[in-house]
């Protein structure tokens, strides 16, 4: 037993072999495989957060009546590990996904974890779980998924009183089997994701459970990700399945959905933040379907992409639904998507300057 910043670390009894993790690490997919060890803590009405440590990755017991397998009581996070040429390793603004998990936790009546708390254990499991994180070649990277669900065995309905928090850390490459190459969307105009005053701001798997059945339309259509439109009005672009969406005009703007009913992203945010340095003005404002499927036909939309920490930036070369199909711009990956993923992939593996001070140092 030792410590990492005060964490409490039950180092397992079975380490994975250097050369089976090496053979994982060579072609891990995504969320296939998983590292040697996971944090957790739980939290009791009364008590507050207890017992947060590192132990060996292991299954949960939980009783059949915990709620979170009625009710769904349950948030989580995406974010990377990215190891640079020096060998050291860092996370991506891990402060920001720190702030989103309490929202998340407000909004389901959850108990809230502090963000130094949250920062810190994704640390400590990076830290003890070091030779985990890939080299950078290909895109790999140590995705971490810290999550929080309620225990409480009890069929009444009302919040929980105990919870547990967690973070497995799973190393990965390119979320799309296509990478790069780019991504058609499915808009399903029979199933919806969220609305107002529903839960689309925040990163629930209720939200994800609710997407599932239009995932599976898009990928019968040929599609690799849905385009959800907000159901209120059939019209106005949200966002896709696992990440936010931007569109390149003719004229120089890089448009987004405005936040409301979507994620907030952190990989949204920091590309509007680098859109001046590719000489695109940024918007966020409402966007409507027909707009977009109008502009793809005069060509005043040249280019889209999809943003999220999994699917980093990816190319949106079509959209299509029952009635409707359109190409955007050329039909090939968008010159001005690929430098956006380049740059940002360039200061995750710290190749260009960190600018915004968005790198946080793990070892
Ligand atoms: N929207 C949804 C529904 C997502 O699942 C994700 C992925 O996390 C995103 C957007 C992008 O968010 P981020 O850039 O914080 O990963
Ligand atoms: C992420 O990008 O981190 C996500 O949570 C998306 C998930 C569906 C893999």
């Amino acid at each position: 037993m030792t410590a990492t910043q005060g964490i409490v670390v039950r180092w397992t009894a079975s380490p994975t072999a250097d050369a089976a993790r090496e053979a994982k690490l060579s072609s891990p997919g995504f969320g296939r495989y998983f590292t040697d060890h996971m944090i957790t803590a739980t939290w009791r009405t009364g008590r507050g957060w207890r017992d947060l440590a590192i132990g060996p990755l292991a299954p949960f017991s939980l009783q059949p009546a915990a709620l979170v397998l009625h009710y769904a009581q349950t948030i989580f996070e995406g974010l990377k590990a990215y190891r640079h040429d020096d060998d050291s390793v860092w996370l991506f603004r891990p402060d920001v996904n720190a702030r989103r998990f309490r929202t998340s936790a407000r909004r389901l009546a959850m108990p809230e974890l502090d963000e130094t708390t949250f920062v810190e254990s994704v640390a400590a499991l990076v830290r003890a779980d070091e030779p985990w994180v890939p080299q950078s070649t290909g895109e790999r990277t140590l995705y971490l998924r810290p999550f929080m669900f309620a225990t409480e065995p009890f069929l009444g309905y009302r919040p929980a009183t105990d919870f547990r928090y967690s973070v497995i850390a799973s190393p990965v490459g390119s979320f799309f089997a296509d990478g790069v190459q780019g991504a058609r969307l499915w808009v399903s105009d029979r199933f919806a994701r969220a609305g107002r005053g529903g839960t689309g701001a925040i990163k629930c798997g209720g939200n994800y459970a609710a997407g599932l059945a239009a995932q599976k339309e898009a990928e019968e259509q040929g599609c690799q990700q849905v385009l959800h439109v907000d159901p209120t009005d059939g019209d106005t672009v949200a966002e896709s399945g696992a990440a936010n969406l931007f569109v390149v005009t003719a004229d120089g703007l890089l448009v987004t959905p405005e936040l409301g009913t979507i994620l907030p992203g952190v990989t949204r945010d920091s590309v509007l933040a680098l859109a001046a340095e590719h000489g695109l003005t940024a918007v966020e404002r409402r966007v409507g379907l027909g707009e977009l499927r109008t502009g793809c036909d005069s060509g005043e939309v040249v280019e889209m992409f999809s943003v999220g920490t999994a699917a980093v930036v990816t190319p949106v070369l079509a959209i299509q639904g029952a009635d409707f199909s359109c190409r955007i711009g050329t039909g090939e990956p968008g010159e001005r998507s690929l430098h956006i993923r380049e740059h940002l992939l360039d200061i995750q593996y710290g190749r260009a300057a960190d600018r915004y001070g968005w790198l946080h140092r793990v070892c």
